[in-house]
């Protein structure tokens, strides 16, 4: 076994574990993948400021996002089908999350249920990332179990009302289960850890849909399933009765924009995530480390802003929380853990990310992270100057 140090160690292991359909499901963005790009190297292009002889024992990383504690501002985003990266995938890293001090993020589209998950992380309470669908009827029972399931907040996404096309999935007849045709087979014969998982499991559909949608036993393909379900016409005023019959905490995911951010401020949500779906919408969208400060300044002090897109160390979460970001999230991170090791993985990735970030605050003179701010940045080319 190679020796980890890094989340790309993660990522290639991943690679060869994983199914191929699974893995570029995990591992692409739509179109050119220039917003995919430009997610990762934006982040690049910031400096940090080296600052030495400061003392930097007693170091912490811990903080909150929208009022619950966290050993660090980072929680794990809601990635679709991430029980296809690993048997009883969902489960896995909600566990490593919950063992860390993080939240975790279900996603609708997760293979284990939002009653998987709560079983097995003990009823440890967990975040929950609603798409609106079509079926309102649905989509209230959604709401209702995550509420009987005691998630602690509702992530509601709203750019993905239409799905952005990826090629690799088009390409790879992307389905949950995956449809056994010969080179399917043949890929899944050359990964036997992720079969023999898969095996032991009965958790290889859509838990939260199959089985609670009238009619709905066999979801095609995810892109044919997301065109009919999904609903194009979603707007602000669904929020609203979102909200109402949540009646918790509610984060808005998807804002690239300062306008959609006022917006967001006005509908009464404890937070937004400034995000581009990680590159996989908007072929074409400004990178999401740089639509932070325009709407930290717009609306920082009115809501709390989280942004994700591009994190793959410490280094990128000091960076955005020195850009205004309270919380940040990991998608493709903890997922190339979850490929590589399963939960032992997802609990590597924040380990990885965690003394990163922890060095490298210190590098910057600071010991709390609570205490970090736009000084710890030199001005970047391209990016404003947030000193
Ligand atoms: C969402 O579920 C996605 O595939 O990006």
């Amino acid at each position: 076994m190679p020796v980890i140090t890094c989340i790309e160690d993660l990522r290639q292991l991943a690679r060869r574990r994983v199914p191929r359909m699974f893995y570029d499901y995990a591992d692409s963005g739509s179109w050119t993948e220039s917003t995919y790009r430009a997610n990762e190297s934006d982040f690049s292009r910031i400096q940090l400021r080296q600052r030495v002889a400061v003392n930097m024992e007693n170091r912490s990383t811990a903080s909150t996002m929208i009022g619950q504690p966290v050993a660090m501002p980072v929680a794990i985003a809601p990635t679709g089908l991430t029980g296809m990266q690993h048997a009883d995938g969902e489960i896995l890293a909600a566990r490593a999350a919950k063992r860390f001090g993080i939240p975790f993020t279900l996603s609708t589209m997760s293979i284990c249920s939002i009653e998987d998950v709560a079983q097995g992380t003990g009823g440890h309470p967990f975040w929950f990332q609603l798409y609106v669908m079509k079926d309102r009827g649905f989509i209230e029972r959604l709401i209702d179990r995550a509420k009987a399931a005691h998630c602690s907040a509702l992530v509601i996404t709203l750019d993905l009302q239409i799905l952005g096309q990826r090629h690799k999935d088009l390409k790879n007849g992307l389905s949950a289960p995956p449809k056994l045709t010969l080179p399917n087979l043949i890929n899944i014969a050359s990964k036997p850890r992720w079969a023999l998982g898969m095996l032991g499991t009965p958790r290889r559909q859509f838990g939260n849909i199959v089985g609670h949608v009238t009619g709905v036993d066999n979801m095609g393909s995810l892109s044919e399933w997301t065109a009919k379900q999904f609903d194009p016409a979603l707007n602000w005023g669904d929020v609203e009765w979102i909200k109402k019959r949540w009646g918790g905490k509610i984060i808005l995911k998807g804002i690239q924009d300062v306008e959609d951010a006022r917006l967001a401020v006005a509908s009464g949500a404890d937070a937004l995530i400034v995000s581009n779906h990680g590159g996989r919408q908007l072929d074409g969208a400004q990178s999401s480390i740089g639509a932070l400060p325009a709407i930290v300044d717009a609306v920082g002090s009115q809501i709390e802003v989280h942004m994700d897109g591009g994190i793959r160390s410490g280094q990128d979460v000091l960076k955005a929380r020195a850009l205004g970001a309270r919380g940040t999230y990991i998608g493709r991170a903890f997922l190339y853990g979850l490929g590589a090791l399963g939960e032992a993985g997802v609990t590597r990735a924040l380990e990885i990310i965690h003394r990163e970030l922890d060095l490298t605050m210190a590098f910057c003179g600071h010991t709390q992270i609570d205490r970090v701010d736009a000084g710890i940045l030199l001005p970047a080319a391209g990016l404003p100057d947030r000193r």
